[in-house]
């Protein structure tokens, strides 16, 4: 079978003490979901605020995108705030709710350039305002780019998106919209908020935490699971093509032999 080889990065953005060696081209996941964790500790480790971990991460989500897009991957889905992450003080649930109208100013105009297009995953129901106008306008000026999509998962939590789906088809069956007879995995996935996505890849999880907190819980069924201890604020792209290459070595058998 025909192998692409590429040394793993655009040898301008490449840093010199790279590591992950090259990349099957042609065995790139085409979609691949990160949960971002470990900000808080990144920024305790460091006494500074918890927020300041925060802002740390925003400027990391750019450059990871960057990395993605330079080998292929379709779609990058990042877990940027759950359903449960209401919970946390409101100084800092306030504070992640304004990364977006700091990010999105920043970094739009290069990811125009590479043709990202921004989407979101999750409820916009409970954003404030700002955040909703400050993502909604990305979307609006990315909507016609073909090239990788940058998912936010914001506002999104797994059970309550299974909840939803599941209500969405009871309201079928009972407007005979629905034969129970003909559901299966193909149209229950149809009542998932990322129906037009395939499903993830690969999930990626920083900081040393071996859960999904609730993160795309039907989607990720299949996924190869990869972690590292490195706190997001510096999970950086050759830990990223670590995390590509780990996932070509690995034999996918969906339960079969
Ligand atoms: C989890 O770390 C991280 C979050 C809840 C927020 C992640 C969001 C970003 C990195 C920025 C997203 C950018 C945009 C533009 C929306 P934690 O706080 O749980 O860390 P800890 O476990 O160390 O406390």
């Amino acid at each position: 079978m025909l192998k692409l080889f590429k040394k793993w990065l655009n040898p301008t953005r490449r840093p010199a003490n790279a590591t992950a060696g090259d990349i099957e081209l042609d065995k790139v996941p085409a979609h691949v979901a990160i949960i971002m964790d470990g900000n808080g500790r990144w920024a305790k480790q460091r006494g500074l605020p918890r927020v300041a971990g925060h802002h740390s991460g925003m400027k990391n989500v750019k450059k990871i995108t960057m990395a993605a897009n330079d080998i292929g991957v379709k779609v990058l889905t990042m877990y940027a705030f759950s359903t449960e992450n209401w919970k946390r003080p409101k100084e800092e649930v306030e504070f992640l709710m304004k990364l977006p109208q700091e990010f999105f100013p920043l970094e739009i105009e290069e990811l125009i350039q590479n043709n990202v297009r921004i989407r979101m995953t999750g409820w916009k129901d409970g954003l404030p305002d700002y955040t909703l106008k400050a993502i909604e306008g990305a979307i609006e000026r990315t909507k016609d780019n073909t090239g990788l999509i940058l998912n936010f998962a914001l506002n999104y939590g797994g059970r309550k998106e299974i909840i939803a789906g599941v209500q969405d088809m009871m309201k079928d069956l009972q407007n005979g919209n629905l034969n129970p007879d003909e559901l299966n995995e193909s149209l229950f996935s149809s009542y998932m908020l990322t129906s037009d996505l395939p499903d993830p890849d690969l999930l990626i999880r920083t900081s040393g935490e071996l859960r999904l907190s609730n993160f795309l819980l039907w989607q990720l069924a299949y996924s190869e699971l990869w972690f590292t201890d490195a706190y997001w604020p510096e999970f950086t792209e050759d830990l990223f093509m670590q995390a590509i290459a780990e996932y070509q070595r690995r034999a996918r058998r969906y339960g079969g032999i």
